[in-house]
């Protein structure tokens, strides 16, 4: 029998409702909050009220666009967390009285393993599926890890940043250059104009397969703030070669830890995950790699990158299988929890 998954996502500043069909993609329908641009960031309470304005049009248009109807669901999947409170519990709201009203299971993800799980999305433009056991870089806005994926719920973070994450420094590095938020797509588009040697930044020294991104942001402010001394024009004479050479470096940061983490663990099925994989620089290098050291990459396709429904209803679908349920007295919660 067929299985008809609702997702729902709405951690932080994308209400995002998708309809899967066992683990064929048939809607994903993504509402974007522009209002953050003003404020150089997403303003929780901003995000919160547009949430709540959203969720119902979104879960009608993926209804829509999957052509079936509320009664054909057969379980609910929201994101639990990690994200902003307020944003979360309008999507575990949602789904509670959902699931009640239809007596339709409710099943909570967790946002980082649905960006890993996002790999398993049966969409004819995604590669194909990643073979267990697999090492994923889950690169977004609030988190960066490395993650061994033994199995759809076996999954180990085996590093992580003590600071910012990557998406954290392109955002930081363009609000620092006068770029609008999100930064990091625009640095994207900048470098592929640009020079990657132009502008030389340090990496941070830390042991293991963590990451620091701390230190490049203060080193481009320091950078800019003495360049701007001799010339008010710097960052908008030299935007291109800005935006590629600190692009690179927090590739090279990010791909030097990969390449320590398939060594240390032996394992050369990589994929990457989350927001900053929509990066080309990023894309490139794991091809890149891949030729050079014949590791088998997987990248997913752009609109499973960045946040979407999509990933909370393939998780969803897995745990359907198991019969892993939420109850309904679920509370979201707003920091990376080591759980499924
Ligand atoms: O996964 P995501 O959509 O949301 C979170 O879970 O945080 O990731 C958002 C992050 C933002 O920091 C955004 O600037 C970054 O992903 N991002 C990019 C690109 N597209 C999105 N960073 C670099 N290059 C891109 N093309
Ligand atoms: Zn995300």
């Amino acid at each position: 029998m067929d299985t008809y998954i609702l997702g729902i996502e709405s951690s932080c500043d994308d209400t995002s409702a998708a309809v899967l069909k066992n683990t064929k993609i048939l809607a994903n329908v993504i509402a974007n909050q522009d209002v953050h641009k003003f404020y150089g960031g997403v303003v929780p309470e901003l995000a919160s009220r547009a949430h709540q304005q959203n969720i119902i049009p979104v879960v009608h248009r993926a209804l829509n666009a999957a052509n079936i109807t509320k009664k054909q669901i057969h379980a609910i999947a929201f994101t639990n967390g990690p994200g902003l409170l307020g944003s979360l519990l309008v999507g575990a709201s949602f789904a509670k009285g959902f699931s009640m009203s239809l007596g339709i299971p409710l099943i909570e993800v967790n946002h980082m393993h649905a960006h890993i799980l996002a790999h398993f999305i049966d969409d004819e433009k995604q590669p194909a599926n990643p073979e267990f056991p697999f090492l994923c870089l889950t690169v977004s806005g609030g988190h960066t890890q490395i993650v061994l994926i033994r199995d759809y719920f076996a999954m180990q973070v085996i590093g992580q940043t003590i600071d910012d994450a990557a998406g954290e420094a392109f955002d930081k590095a363009a609000k620092i250059m006068g770029l609008p938020y999100p930064g990091g797509p625009l640095i994207d588009k900048l470098a592929g104009q640009g020079d990657v040697g132009a502008f030389k930044f340090p990496h941070p020294n830390i042991p293991g397969l963590d990451f620091s991104f701390s230190g490049l942001k203060t080193s481009i402010l320091y950078f800019l703030r003495d360049q701007l001394k001799e010339d008010s024009n710097f960052i908008e004479k030299n935007k291109v070669d800005l935006s590629a050479s600190i692009q690179y470096t927090i590739i090279e940061i990010l791909m030097k830890k990969l390449r320590k983490a398939v060594s240390e663990t032996g394992i050369k099925q990589v994929a990457i995950a989350g927001g900053v994989s929509a990066n080309s620089g990023l894309r490139q290098a794991m091809l890149d790699e891949s030729e050079k050291s014949g590791w088998k990459v997987y990248i997913p396709k752009l609109e499973y990158s960045t946040d979407n429904a999509a990933m909370i209803a393939i998780t969803g679908y897995f745990k359907y299988l198991k019969g892993d349920f939420a109850t309904q007295t679920i509370i979201p919660f707003t920091r990376y929890a080591n759980q499924s």
